[in-house]
């Protein structure tokens, strides 16, 4: 079966069968980074420009591992080295990386829409690596694949997100892309931080953290985004931690096996003690491992790649 999406700009426009094909891929590609030369040609005289304008360590450095990993030539530009500094436009900037003939634009950009804006005007497939408080899609694609990997399925499992869900770009890409595929969606947080609405992407609000832990197959946490908050939504850090934190004694209110996950980055003592993040229940590092491979799929489908990846 052929991927037939140029690009990866939110999870909306992809459907179950997409997202299913995009993990079954992932769970391939994982396999070449466990290899003693951890290389294959698949994508040998392609050229990925990762162009990310807000600070990134996981999303930045797994994709540029994932395209080594399959041999095209990566291209890293910051807003800080850029010319956008000297008052070069976005689209301008863009428009002088197309004139090199990349294949691929991976962007992250403190702008709501801004990969959709460049989609429409470049030849190149562009990745959405997360755009202001709108949409984190292959970070949403890493934790479902990680769910499926964990649970063996998403489909009627209890996920419940808790954080700052109003300005969490991860949150709404993991409703949508969870729900999609059959999952049941509880959120939480102070009601500063939950959106209007939020219930149209398919989830329910959790009056209260217990409810929200009670029966949960998965648990997210989500780090507080001061760099995206107005005004202070909360009185301190400490009775945010008090009441919406997870730590070992909170957790023992959900199911033994329950999942803890993270995109990272954490605040730890904040949302997460370190007796949660670092415990046996926690894949928060696994979700990073599976994020390479989930690029290399991304990569590989939108350039051409088939479900089963010939891995060489
Ligand atoms: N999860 C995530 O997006 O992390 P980074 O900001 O480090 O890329």
């Amino acid at each position: 079966m052929q991927f037939n999406k140029k690009h990866i700009l939110d999870i909306e426009s992809l459907d179950p069968e997409e997202i299913s094909m995009i993990l079954d891929t992932a769970e391939g590609m994982k396999e070449i980074s466990r290899r003693p030369v951890k290389k294959v040609p698949t994508l040998r005289g392609k050229t990925i420009v990762l162009f990310f304008q807000e600070p990134s360590t996981r999303t930045k450095l797994s994709f540029d591992t994932a395209a080594k990993r399959l041999s095209a030539d990566s291209i890293s530009i910051s807003k800080a080295s850029s010319s956008i500094v000297k008052g070069e436009t976005l689209i301008d900037t863009v428009r002088n990386l197309e004139a090199m003939n990349p294949d691929i634009i991976v962007l992250r950009h403190s702008s709501s829409g801004a990969p959709h804006l460049i989609s429409k005007r470049v030849k190149s497939s562009v990745i959405n690596a997360g755009d202001g408080i709108h949409a984190h899609p292959s970070q949403a694609l890493l934790d479902m694949m990680s769910v499926r990997e964990k649970k063996g399925k998403i489909r009627d499992l209890k996920i419940s997100i808790i954080g700052d869900i109003a300005h969490s770009r991860v949150a709404r890409s993991d409703i949508t892309g969870f729900s999609k595929m059959g999952a049941n969606i509880f959120v939480c947080a102070p009601q500063t931080m939950i959106p209007m609405g939020i219930e149209n992407l398919g989830c329910t609000v959790s009056p209260n953290i217990e409810a929200c832990l009670d029966e949960a197959d998965i648990v997210m946490m989500l780090r507080i985004q001061k760099e995206r908050q107005g005004n202070t939504l909360f009185p301190t850090e400490r009775e945010y931690a008090l009441r919406f934190g997870l730590d070992k004694t909170r957790m023992a209110l959900a199911k033994k096996d329950v999942t803890i996950m993270h995109p990272g980055p954490m605040n730890r003592g904040v949302e997460i003690s370190s007796d949660v993040a670092d415990c046996s229940n926690s894949m928060i590092l696994e979700q990073v491992t599976n994020g390479v491979a989930l690029r290399m799929a991304l990569f590989y489908l939108l350039s051409g790649g088939s479900r089963h990846a010939d891995s060489n």
